[in-house]
């Protein structure tokens, strides 16, 4: 089949070849992102293939269904990228890769929480100037403090067990909550009490409508004074502009984002020669309590390999007659039916990586 792969990487290069030397399908690499612009570039492909930074919303699906597209394969988990609605009414089959290594983002957020408190990243620089000085590097032990996880799904159980493993008090708050998890040794609360009660709040829910600003203002309110926020989910979980606000208050300790609502227009390219327009990142950008990376959660070989082979074996699967039905995405996602899933009763573990890759 012939597929139009959007927003390429040279990394995905190479990977997405590989495995398709197996798959054997026409693959054009673009570099272009997906908007209703570059649509048309599609053109004799019946698959675009996306990444997070593509926006396949109303207008872009119609271009590409007008360009011969039938198939969008999502070389990502997340899907808050696409206009469900739009790529249903269009007779447009959409496949994801629900899972792969997720202890790559998982370990992604411990790195982001021992980085920060142990202020690495300050004393990495301070170093290469020959400033051997402590003063302000000081942090405090992980071991005996709670961690609140948002979201234990495959890689919120993931980062719980490395809390655990550091001897912190693990308590999560998931409208499905996993048997697994309470096996582990995660007690389930309420969201305010996990705003309340935790050192250290880490974000790894979908993007919903429940969730966008989950994390805003009155959350900051409730939560202990000088704790730290993870997020690596998806930018507009949390309000940017309170973030600001919390830092500047001294409220929020430490911010640790690997994403960032706005991220679409900086994330991914050097923009080093560039004048950032974006005024709520740039000033999240100067607090020395601020750690940001720019979407490299999932970026271990052992992921980038199993999007590959689970994105590939979509489209042949889909060539076949059936994408596996766990691997669809359909309308019904797209209203926040996720909202109040049934409670899970296990068979789930943290480490999965073998499923999709
Ligand atoms: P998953 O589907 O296995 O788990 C998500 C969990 O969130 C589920 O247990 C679900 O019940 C829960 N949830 C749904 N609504 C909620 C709410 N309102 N409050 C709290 N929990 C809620 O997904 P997985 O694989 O664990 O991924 C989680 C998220 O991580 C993805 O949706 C994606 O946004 C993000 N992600 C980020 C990456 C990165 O590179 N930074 C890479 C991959 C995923």
């Amino acid at each position: 089949m012939r597929v139009s792969v959007f927003s390429t990487k040279a990394f995905e290069r190479e990977s997405l070849g590989r495995v398709n030397r197996s798959a054997g399908h026409d693959l054009v690499f673009r570099e272009e992102r997906l908007t209703a612009g570059t649509a048309p570039l599609a053109a004799g492909s019946e698959c675009a293939c996306l990444f997070v930074g593509d926006s396949a919303d109303r207008a872009a699906i119609r271009a590409l269904r007008d360009a011969g597209v039938r198939l969008l394969a999502l070389r990502s988990a997340g899907f808050n990228h696409v206009d469900l609605d739009a790529a249903a009414e269009m007779g447009m089959t959409v496949a994801r890769v629900p899972a792969y290594s997720p202890h790559s983002v998982a370990e992604h957020a411990a790195a982001l929480i021992l980085a920060l408190n142990r202020k690495t990243h300050r004393a990495f620089n301070r170093v290469r100037e020959q400033n051997f000085s402590i003063e302000g590097l000081m942090g405090f032990d992980l071991c005996g403090k709670t961690v609140g996880v948002v979201g234990t799904g495959k890689i919120g159980e993931a980062f719980a067990r490395i809390m655990l493993g550091f001897g912190c008090r693990v308590i999560a708050f998931d409208p499905a909550p996993s048997e697994t998890c309470v096996q582990a040794g995660v007690k389930y609360v309420e969201i305010g009490a996990l705003w309340r009660e935790s050192d250290v709040i880490a974000l790894h829910c979908p993007l919903t409508p429940q969730t966008r600003h989950l994390v805003n203002a009155g959350a900051f309110a409730a939560m202990k004074p000088g704790a730290m926020l993870i997020n690596t989910s998806r930018g507009a979980v949390v309000d940017a502009r309170a973030d600001i606000d919390a830092l500047k208050s001294g409220r929020l300790g430490a911010l640790g984002i690997d994403v960032y609502e706005e991220e679409d227009n900086l994330f991914f390219r050097d923009l080093s020669s560039e004048v950032i327009q974006d005024d709520t990142f740039v000033r999240l950008m100067t607090f020395p309590n601020v750690l940001i990376t720019a979407h490299q959660g999932f970026f271990t070989r052992e992921a980038v390999d199993g999007i590959a082979q689970t994105t590939l074996g979509n489209i042949s699967a889909f060539e076949q007659g059936g994408v596996d039905p766990e691997n669809l995405v359909g309308a019904s996602h797209s209203a926040g039916a996720a909202a109040a899933p049934p409670p899970r009763t296990g068979g789930r573990t943290g480490g999965e990586p073998g499923r999709t890759g």
